[in-house]
């Protein structure tokens, strides 16, 4: 699926998603905040200007950001991803408003609605992993320019096709129908026990 198609995701079916940020003390700090807008160059969310987390975003203006669907963990989506915002002030609070109109409760007049300001996340890279698909199903995905930094296993050419891997693999997503073993990355857990049991160092941890 395209990234544009999973930021519509998040928006669209999550909604509301767990931030973290970065305070002055270099801390990780979580909070829920909903996105409100989503479209090719990114997703956007609102905040109050007296917020903490307002505070936060202006001195390290990056975010991860993770949200999931689902009742319980074998019937759950989640999209997590890390990217770079910026603020671009009251410019969208109409059609934000207008595309969710629950936030009249919490801002009821314009007076109120001054305390607002928008953020883009404007460049980003992340991961949607489904728990409902057996084997596992995840997938990556990046936009506004930003590289992706997954990390993945990689069977190298010292393997000699003695299928430990293969039996050991909890998802059974190693081929190896073809002449040389292959990690199928789409249905991995990076559990690693491929790479521990591996009698010839054959299976490498490798960054994208
Ligand atoms: C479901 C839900 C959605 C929220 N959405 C937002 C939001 O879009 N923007 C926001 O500023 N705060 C939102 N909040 C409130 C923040 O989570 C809360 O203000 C934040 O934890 C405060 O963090 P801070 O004190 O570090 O600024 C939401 C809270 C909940 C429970």
């Amino acid at each position: 699926m395209s990234a544009e198609k999973y930021l519509q995701m998040i928006q669209q079916d999550i909604h509301s998603v767990v931030f973290a940020t970065i305070d002055e003390n270099q801390f990780p700090v979580t909070c829920v905040i909903d996105i409100m807008l989503a479209d090719k160059d990114g997703l956007y969310f609102l905040t109050a200007k007296g917020k903490a987390f307002y505070e936060r975003l202006q001195n390290q203006p990056v975010i991860s950001i993770t949200g999931m669907i689902g009742n319980d963990t074998l019937s759950s989506k989640s999209v997590t991803l890390r990217g770079e915002v910026r603020e671009i002030g009251q410019g969208l609070l109409s059609e934000i408003f207008e595309k969710n109109p629950y936030m009249k409760a919490i801002y009821p007049n314009a007076a109120s609605r001054t305390a607002l300001t928008v953020f883009q996340i404007y460049k980003g890279s992340g991961e949607f992993f489904d728990l409902s698909q057996k084997p596992i199903f995840r997938e990556r995905f990046s936009f506004g320019g930003m590289e992706s930094h997954m990390q993945y296993f990689f069977v190298t050419d010292k393997c000699n096709g003695c299928e430990c891997c293969v039996k050991i693999c909890p998802q059974n997503c190693i081929d190896i129908s073809s002449c040389t073993t292959k990690i199928q990355q789409e249905h991995c857990l990076h559990c690693g026990k491929c790479m521990e049991i591996c009698p010839l160092q054959a299976i490498e941890r490798r960054t994208l």
